[in-house]
């Protein structure tokens, strides 16, 4: 199994990558790869609604999307890592995922489905600085909607809430073993 891990933040070593790093870890002690796309480093532009994927699927924007959706076509588990930014992904996240409608249009509109049937799963990875019961909400629908656009499963998400400086999450060890756990429960097809 490989795993993909869009890294969101655009805050080296935060909590939201110190979390994924742990699921990783368990991916990769079970015998699975782990790839990282740090998004933050990318060069990406916004979806610019041009029309032009809707005939092909295809973005028509050279940058450096083009290795994300390779990167994309290629995992088998795919990990968005993002911190709440304003009750939502982060605007790395949200760029990214937008560019997702031209997945959307080889999906809906060109009605070609990609490696259906091998189990492909998404999953979210969010923290946030405070503790709202509505928090993740708006993560949550828009991470999943993305992985459908994607054609890949929704897995499920893990979340943590009320850690802000950057190395917060370090302070709450059981967070960061369930992190470990979910990793394991990844691979084990229990997530
Ligand atoms: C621009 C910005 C907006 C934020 N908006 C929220 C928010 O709406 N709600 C919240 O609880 N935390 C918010 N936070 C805090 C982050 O979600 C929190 O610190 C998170 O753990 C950061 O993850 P990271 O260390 O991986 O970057 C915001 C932080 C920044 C920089």
């Amino acid at each position: 199994m490989n795993l993909l891990v869009l890294l969101g933040s655009p805050r080296k070593g935060g909590n939201s990558e110190t979390l994924a790093k742990k699921v990783a870890k368990a991916v990769e002690q079970s015998g699975g790869t782990v790839e990282y796309r740090r998004l933050n480093d990318l060069s990406l532009r916004p979806c610019q609604a041009c029309g032009g994927c809707e005939k092909t699927g295809k973005c028509v924007i050279k940058d450096d999307m083009t290795e994300i959706y390779e990167a994309v076509d290629a995992a088998d588990r795919i990990l968005l890592v993002s911190p709440v930014y304003f009750y939502a992904l982060s605007a790395q996240c949200k760029i990214c995922g937008d560019r997702f409608q031209a997945r959307w249009s080889r999906k809906y509109l060109q009605k070609e489905r990609f490696r259906q049937g091998e189990g492909r799963k998404g999953y979210l990875l969010s923290t946030s600085a405070t503790k709202g019961p509505k928090i993740f909400d708006c993560s949550i629908l828009t991470a999943r909607y993305i992985f459908d656009a994607m054609d890949v499963q929704y897995g499920g998400e893990f979340l943590v809430k009320g850690v802000d400086n950057r190395k917060a999450v370090l302070g709450f060890p059981e967070e960061m073993a369930k992190a470990e756990q979910f990793g394991m429960d990844m691979v084990a097809g229990r997530a």
